[in-house]
């Protein structure tokens, strides 16, 4: 048997990688793309597709531009990288340092991000930070820090990011045989949705797909300035990783939503907290609850009869939902504990 090949190998032609650049990963990519028959039902769209995303190495889509930005940082020669994040980005950065030889630097927002990304993040060695803050001051410190050329940024700011991001929508375009009619997909500092469109398009223009699909953004309501057009000062959701106020790549967000003839919108925390029990209970998915926004705005437009004309859509899971366990336990009811009889057991089953 020989082992699959690596994102940046796999998608060699289509990435800013030259002969010096290290051909490191993880295992990133190549992400199960599976049918969710119960959203099919619900929301009368024949086809939904969920992209499991949470199946990447460091259990987010953050593995796949992070693979790229530090490669291209060793092959300049840095020590260092650096980033912001809500947790994703940082345990994604922190294990592919660690990979690559060279230190990682994080600042997180204390006390915001959920403790399974807080404990890759350490347990990968990186030296971690935490500011009285939200991530929009975290981010602000770190490009202060990079600004001197001593780190590489490894945010999405960094364009490397985008590109190794964009091969999700190769991925989709290959395995569908052609682009969806839609596309769901949680924003945050909006440059996830920057790096699908920017991967459609290309898969257009390499024959994988014959058109483009319509990408629909969803952001939580208490963290939604893209959907307000104003900067949220205090942005605040249960959806941790998409908790951010000015996102870095806001315009070219904005040009994503209007040439794909998209929407962004915004879902509520309940929503979300719907969207990912019901993926976890019904379709046996457990994601984060950023990533069930993307399925609680497929369902909300289903509900508004903003789908018309979408036969395929694709809901982008962007994390695992064991990143997050203290939001899975705190919305269970409480464990019952019992003697250890079969019959204690028995009665407690009934
Ligand atoms: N979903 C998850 C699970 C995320 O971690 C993020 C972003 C997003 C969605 C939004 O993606 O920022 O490209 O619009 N997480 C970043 C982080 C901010 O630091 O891990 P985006």
């Amino acid at each position: 048997m020989s082992p699959r090949l690596s994102l940046i190998e796999r998608y060699a032609a289509h990435l800013p990688v030259t002969a010096r650049t290290p051909r490191l990963s993880l295992g990133e990519g190549g992400t199960p793309l599976i049918r969710a028959p119960s959203l099919q039902a619900e929301t009368g769209v024949a086809e939904v597709w969920l992209k499991v995303e949470g199946a990447n190495p460091t259990g987010s889509f953050k593995d796949r531009g992070m693979v790229l930005a530090v490669a291209k940082a060793a092959e300049d020669g840095a020590t260092l990288v650096m980033c912001a994040s809500t947790g994703n980005t940082a345990a994604s950065a922190a294990a592919y340092a660690a990979r690559a030889g060279l230190r990682c630097a994080v600042v997180l927002p204390a006390g915001r991000v959920a403790l399974g990304k807080l404990s890759q993040a350490i347990a990968f060695g990186a030296s971690v930070v935490a500011v009285r803050g939200g991530f929009d001051d975290a981010l602000r410190i770190v490009r202060d820090l990079a600004a001197d050329g001593g780190a590489a940024l490894v945010n999405s700011v960094n364009p490397f990011r985008i590109e190794g991001q964009k091969t999700a929508a190769f991925e989709i375009c290959e395995d569908l045989g052609e682009a969806p009619d839609a596309l769901c997909i949680p924003v945050g500092n909006a440059g996830n949705i920057t790096a699908y469109w920017k991967g459609f398009r290309e898969s257009a223009m390499a024959g994988l797909a014959s058109r483009t699909p319509r990408l629909l953004g969803f952001q939580a309501e208490g963290a939604a300035p893209i959907v307000r057009g104003a900067v949220v000062e205090r942005p605040e959701t249960i959806a941790t990783a998409i908790r951010i106020g000015n996102p870095a790549s806001w315009a070219t967000a904005i040009a994503a939503r209007d040439e794909s003839g998209g929407a962004i919108e915004a879902v509520t925390d309940a929503e979300i907290l719907e969207a990912y029990r019901l993926l976890a209970t019904c379709e046996g998915v457990f994601c984060e609850p950023a990533s069930a926004a993307s399925v609680a705005g497929l369902r909300s437009r289903a509900r508004a009869g903003g789908l018309r004309g979408v036969r395929v859509a694709v809901c982008v899971l962007t994390g695992n939902g064991l990143k997050d366990p203290d939001t899975a336990i705190r919305l269970a009811p409480e464990l019952r504990e019992v003697d250890a009889s079969t019959r204690a057991v028995r009665a407690a089953l009934a």
